[in-house]
């Protein structure tokens, strides 16, 4: 299946994002509404992905720290290559703003998806929302 990425705002497309997060974080995964909206989303530079239809299927957010979070695809669209897509778009957003680092809070079953994408985990495991996660990170070359 076709589909794009573009870059965005909280302002721009809050309800688009809003209801991917929903579906994938507080349905799919019981992360309560208190953590999942934790008011991060304005200071965010926001990547939907859209089908050929312009429907919102996933989402990313880079934040002024370099933390990249809320990486979430719909289900029925995963396992098509959006989420790497997506996670590529902040990372090309994060080199554009000149960051020579960004990290994550990766949940533990998602650290080989992120190790195939470039980055390496550290730290130990920690608990967030209940679920086990892994701090990763990747450094940022010039190319
Ligand atoms: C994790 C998630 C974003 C991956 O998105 P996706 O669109 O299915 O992933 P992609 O199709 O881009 O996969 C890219 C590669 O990673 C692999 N991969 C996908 N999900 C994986 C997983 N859970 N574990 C290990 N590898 C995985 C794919 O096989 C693919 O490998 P390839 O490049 O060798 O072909 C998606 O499963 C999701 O939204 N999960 C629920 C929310 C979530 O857990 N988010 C992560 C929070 S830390």
């Amino acid at each position: 299946m076709a589909f794009t990425v573009i870059r965005t705002t909280w302002a721009e497309h809050e309800p688009a994002l809003r209801h991917i997060r929903d579906t994938v974080f507080i349905q799919e995964q019981h992360v309560p509404e208190s953590l999942e909206w934790d008011g991060a989303d304005e200071d965010s530079v926001h990547f939907i992905a859209l089908d050929e239809q312009d429907n919102a299927i996933g989402c990313i957010r880079l934040l002024p720290s370099g933390q990249v979070s809320r990486l979430s695809v719909l289900e029925q669209h995963r396992n098509q290559g959006i989420g790497k897509a997506l996670l590529i778009a902040a990372e090309e957003e994060a080199r554009a703003r000149d960051m020579k680092e960004i990290f994550l809070h990766a949940q533990t079953h998602a650290t080989s998806f992120y190790e195939n994408c470039g980055f390496s985990v550290t730290g130990g495991i920690f608990v967030e929302a209940d679920i086990p996660h892994r701090q990763m990170f990747k450094e940022l070359s010039a190319a």
